[in-house]
């Protein structure tokens, strides 16, 4: 099986371009923040507060965390439900940021993760995935831009929604969570030694992905 890890910080592109690339690849295209999310969601829905780390444990073994595929795309259910949508507010971003520093929180997620490396062919996309989901993957790349950069992709992608967006609480909240992601003490989000770094801010969708795909290329994939 072949395992292509794609890390990086939040709004860098992570999930257009590997989507993308796993397509041209004929690769299975697996976002394991949207588990992490799912899993805050959880923990809003049942008024657990994310400070309250056992409390948060403690609710884990109820929870039914999947990823299916639907015609192609990525489907997240909890409990049963399909969440794929409920899961990508600022809201639900902002507490799977924190969640997600919570170490029993990745130890139950972990598995979960290494399932589908099994048995497919897989780019995964992620924080810790080169690092310690899957330190064996074959390819490993680092994809980052800066932070207001990303914050203005992510405005542009909420106005297309038709939702409101104001850059300088999206630039803030951009911040914060690179400052959670980086800091936390389990699996931080960091390039793993062997990882390619591709930074996009000065580049276009086609370009990153096309870049992508080369390098998944040259080692001979
Ligand atoms: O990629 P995303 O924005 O959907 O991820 C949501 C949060 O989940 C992110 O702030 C950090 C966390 N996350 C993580 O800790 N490890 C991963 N492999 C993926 C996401």
């Amino acid at each position: 099986m072949i395992a292509v890890a794609i890390d990086g910080p939040a709004g860098a592109g992570k999930s257009t371009i590997a989507k993308k690339a796993a397509e041209e690849l004929g690769f299975i295209y697996v976002d394991t923040g949207a588990i992490y999310r799912a899993t805050a969601l959880a923990c809003i829905e049942n008024h657990v507060s994310l400070e309250e780390t056992a409390a948060v444990e403690a609710l884990l073994p109820q929870l039914d965390i999947r990823i299916i595929f639907f015609n192609g795309e990525q489907h997240i259910l909890l409990n049963d439900k399909d969440v794929s949508e409920a899961i990508r507010t600022e809201n639900v971003s902002m507490a799977a940021s924190r969640v997600s520093a919570i170490p029993a929180v990745r130890k139950f997620l972990l598995a979960l993760q290494r399932d589908f490396a099994q048995n497919a062919d897989v780019i995964m996309d992620g924080r810790d995935i080169g690092t310690v989901v899957l330190p064996n993957a074959q390819v490993k790349i680092f994809l980052t831009a800066s932070p207001e950069v990303r914050a203005k992709r992510r405005v542009l992608q909420l106005r297309e929604k038709g939702e409101p967006a104001d850059f300088d609480k999206i630039l803030f909240d951009i911040v914060q969570r690179d400052y959670n992601d980086t800091n936390r003490k389990t699996a931080p989000l960091k390039a793993a030694e062997t990882a390619i770094t591709v930074d996009t801010s000065d580049m276009t969708l086609d370009e990153v992905v096309h870049t992508i795909v080369g390098i998944i290329k040259e080692q001979g994939l």
